[in-house]
């Protein structure tokens, strides 16, 4: 990550860049102490960390099964912490709560595309709003290059089609908090450079966004720093 001229920071520490957007707003999302992980056994990462405010783009990064996924469902309350604090605009907010705060894009696009075609799949994320934008819908099938693919049925799709198609729902929601799980992979270059593009311009409407990614290019493009989960993290 160094050598991409990334700031990598390890989330035990509490310090911020510089360099940061919208530092006269409350984080959008702020973790402190949290520790993540299942029932039984020892936590998967534990003391993390860390900040993210509105139009921020925050990689995290770290090894295969350190808990970045973990950490994401944790975030939305797909599942419930440890312990620690998850809190959204400097108010802590209980694990069942936190679906309406963050939308995640998981890595597995299967569990979250529910209708018949395409574009219904975009009309369903706007269905919570009320002044729908459709010309959105059209501008973000343009943008991930799925206007030929937008009456064809999600399971029809490739899994780069399918996994534009959950980015394309979660750049509708009106989430202030997004993440993505791995959303570049299985994407050729040409589709990676649409998500990088799609996300940079999420970021300056004043979504905070987390992305964990293997994908140094990805990261290079579009973050201002990454957060390092290590396996057992301990302070
Ligand atoms: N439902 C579960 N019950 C128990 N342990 C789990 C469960 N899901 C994941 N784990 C374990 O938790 C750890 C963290 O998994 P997680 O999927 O968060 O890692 P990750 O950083 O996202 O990995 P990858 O880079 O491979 O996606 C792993 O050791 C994994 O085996
Ligand atoms: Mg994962």
């Amino acid at each position: 990550i160094k050598a991409l001229g990334l700031r990598s920071y390890t989330p035990t520490r509490l310090e911020l860049p510089d360099t940061m957007p919208s530092r006269n707003e409350p984080p959008a999302v702020e973790v402190k102490d949290l520790a993540i992980g299942y029932e039984k056994g020892e936590p998967v990462a534990q003391h993390l960390n860390f900040r993210v405010y509105p139009g921020e783009i925050v990689g995290v990064v770290g090894k295969n099964g350190c808990g970045k996924s973990t950490l994401a469902r944790t975030l939305c309350g797909l599942q419930k912490e440890l312990r620690g604090e998850v809190l959204y605009k400097n108010s802590m907010v209980p694990s069942k709560r936190r679906i309406r705060k963050a939308y995640l894009v998981m890595q597995d696009p299967d569990y979250q595309l529910f209708t018949d075609s395409v574009y219904q799949e975009l009309l369903l994320a706007l269905s919570d709003q009320k002044e729908k934008d459709e010309k959105r819908i059209d501008d973000i099938l343009d943008e991930l290059n799925l206007t030929i693919y937008k009456e064809r049925h999600p399971m029809s799709l490739s899994g780069g089609q399918k996994q534009r198609t959950a980015i394309g729902v979660a750049a509708l929601r009106d989430a202030e908090v997004l993440i993505f799980d791995e959303p570049t992979s299985g994407l050729d270059y040409k589709n990676m450079e649409s998500v990088a593009e799609i996300l940079s311009a999420l970021s300056k409407r004043g979504k905070a966004i987390l992305v964990i990614s293997h994908d140094n290019e990805l990261l290079m493009k579009i973050c201002s720093r990454v957060i390092r989960v290590d396996e057992r993290t301990s302070s």
